[in-house]
Formats: structure tokens, sequence, C-alpha cells
């Protein structure tokens, strides 16, 4: 079955149209899917659209096969489509026990299993299960982040640019996370990292200036003449 099925979907923000006739498939079986282009082009704005933030102007999100163009956030993810934002929006005043727990807010009975997942995955969150999310370091916000979207029990888990601001070795360490959890759920990843995002991605897509400009495997992406000199650089 198809996870997800986006067609011809246009978003603005009063005036300013940001995303035009953007399409994109991903099939369920899929580890990977990449999502890259440059800054200010409407990644994020299609993260939102996609889970129920921002209301497209027109077009058809298809999510396992049921017609959510016009679902609440809240409906979206009880289908399986949880997105982990840009920047992380942990509550950093509470621990990173509470937190993990608010993103299992829809699953209150399966709770500890999850949770028992989750530390086995991020060993560090359980070790720092009692501090404060804000006082944790950049790399261990960014897995909190994400282990909080594995606790609402994602189908498809939608990350975007989970590598922001952490230096190389932690950004390496968050891809290697996100290998490990695309054997069970399919990631939609937005990646600045481009490179390491098209090798992981199964297929990917560029948008530039609010349009698919081009997709295709991670592999031929990456062979890509335009990919390359725009986007790999060195
Ligand atoms: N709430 C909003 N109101 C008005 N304009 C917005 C809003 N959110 C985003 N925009 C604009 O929409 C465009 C696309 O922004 P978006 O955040 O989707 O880009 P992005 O590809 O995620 O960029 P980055 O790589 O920097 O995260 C930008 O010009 C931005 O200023
Ligand atoms: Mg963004």
């Amino acid at each position: 079955m198809t996870m997800l099925e986006v067609e011809d979907l246009n978003v603005g923000y009063g005036d300013l149209q940001v995303l035009w006739d953007v399409s994109m498939t991903i099939e369920a079986d899929d580890d990977v899917v990449a999502l890259v282009g440059p800054n200010g082009t409407g990644k994020t704005t299609l993260m939102k659209t996609l889970s129920g933030i921002v209301e497209p102007t027109s077009g058809r999100i298809e999510l396992l096969g049921e017609d959510v163009s016009a679902y609440d956030a809240d409906e979206i993810v009880s289908l399986g489509f949880v997105q982990v934002s840009e920047g992380r929006n942990l509550f950093g005043d509470m621990s990173v026990y509470e937190n993990l727990r608010m993103g299992a807010y829809q699953h209150r009975d399966e709770f500890k299993d999850t949770l028992e997942e989750v530390y086995e995955m991020f060993p560090v969150l359980a070790e720092r299960r009692d501090q404060d999310a804000g006082t944790l370091s950049g790399g261990e916000q960014q897995m909190l982040a994400i282990g909080r979207g594995l606790m609402a029990q994602p189908k498809l888990l939608a990350l975007d640019e989970p590598s922001g601001a952490l230096a190389p070795q932690l950004a390496e360490r968050v891809f290697e996370k996100i290998e490990e959890i695309s054997d069970d759920v399919t990631v939609l990843l937005v990646e600045q990292h481009v490179d390491r995002a098209l090798d992981l991605a199964d297929s990917a897509y560029l948008l530039e200036n609010g349009r698919i400009t081009q997709a295709g495997t991670g592999q031929e992406m990456l062979e890509s003449d335009h990919v390359r000199d725009a986007y790999l650089s060195g």
C-alpha cells in the first residue's frame, strides 16, 4: 500500500504562495525518503501541511489510502504520521520522562512498552530521565525530540533537519539512529546534509523555489549533475 500520496499541493501564507503543484509518493516499504533543497524553499511548510498544521489552498494528501487533506493535526497523528519539527519544540522545564510521556498522549495503554523501546534505542535518555529537557546538550535534545516522536507510534516519521545545529560527529550519531529507526518505521527526512540524506534515501525529492524540480532514487540524485553542482560542492 502507498504510505503517502501528495498531489498538486499549493500552499501559502496570505498572499505569499510558497508551494506550487507539489506531488510526491512514499511507499510503505520505503525506509527513508529524503526531501532536500535550499533555505527558504518551503520544506518546513510542506512538513507542516502534511501534518495538518498549515492548510493547503488546493491539492490532495492521501495517507494510507485515506484522504486527509482536511484533517486536523491530531487526526493525522492518530493515523500514524508524526512530525518532529525543526528546532525540537521540547518542554524545557519538564523532565526527559515527562517529555516522552507527552509524546504518547494518544497511546496511554502501550506507554510503558513503547518507553522501554525508546530507552533501549537511546540509552542516554534512560540515564537522564529525571533531568529537565532544557538542560540537555544539543545532541541529547535531538535524541529526545526523536524519541518523543517515536512515543506516538508512527508509521511514517517526518524529521525536519534532525542534524540541524549539531557538530559533525553528533550529526553522524543522529544519522545512525535514523538508519536504525528506518528498519521499523518509514522516515521522511528533510536535511541540509544533502550527501548523507541521499545516501540513506530509497527515493528523494529536490524542492527549489517551492517546486519539486527533481526526483529519483537516492543514488540517482547523488549522481545528478545539477544536485552535485548546487548542493554537493566539495
Ligand atoms: N508562518 C509564516 N508566515 C509567513 N511566511 C512564512 C511562514 N512560515 C514560513 N514562511 C515563508 O515561507 C517560505 C518558506 O519557508 P520554510 O520554512 O517552509 O522554508 P524551508 O525550506 O524549511 O527553509 P529552511 O531550510 O531555512 O528551514 C519562506 O519565505 C518563509 O519566510
Ligand atoms: Mg525548514
